[in-house]
């Protein structure tokens, strides 16, 4: 019987503060092909884009590393570097949440686009917000 060639998915985030919805964005891209490569951002990369983290990136890039569902944690330092790790990685897929639909599909000459939607009800700045309003709360 013949076997269909491997598929490897490419995706990139903060993934600052690991939540369930990230866990459950990478279990869905992790099922998608045989091999998942995460893109986290870094801390300079980050500061170009006015983003804090809680967690600087070695923090981050090690929990997504002992992630089951992720295989290879890079770094993302720019823009421009998606066009580049799909060649290097050779990626088939690169997906997103759905935060970010429509805004990569320039790359569909080179892999295939999906944007997943988004688990509700949390994110980062939730949660950061939430622990701002209970250390008010708490004066
Ligand atoms: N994501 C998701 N469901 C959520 C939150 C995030 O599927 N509830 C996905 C995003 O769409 C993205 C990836 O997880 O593809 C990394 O998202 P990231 O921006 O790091 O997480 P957020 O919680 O959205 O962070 P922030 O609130 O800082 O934007």
């Amino acid at each position: 019987m013949a076997q269909r060639p491997a598929a490897t998915v490419l995706t990139y985030g903060t993934f600052d503060l690991f939540h369930a919805g990230h866990v459950r964005l990478l279990a869905r891209l992790a099922q998608m092909g045989d091999r998942l490569i995460v893109g986290c951002s870094t801390d300079e990369f980050n500061a170009e884009k006015g983003k804090l983290c809680v967690t600087p990136y070695e923090g981050r890039a090690e929990i997504l590393r002992a992630c089951r569902y992720v295989d290879l944690v890079i770094p993302e330092e720019s823009w421009d570097q998606k066009r580049r790790d799909i060649r290097t990685y050779n990626a088939d897929i690169f997906a997103m949440g759905s935060d970010w639909t429509d805004r990569f599909n320039d790359l569909r000459d080179v892999c295939e686009m999906v944007y997943l939607p988004r688990t509700d009800n949390i994110s980062t700045t939730e949660l950061k917000s939430r622990v701002l309003a209970r250390a008010d709360a708490a004066k």
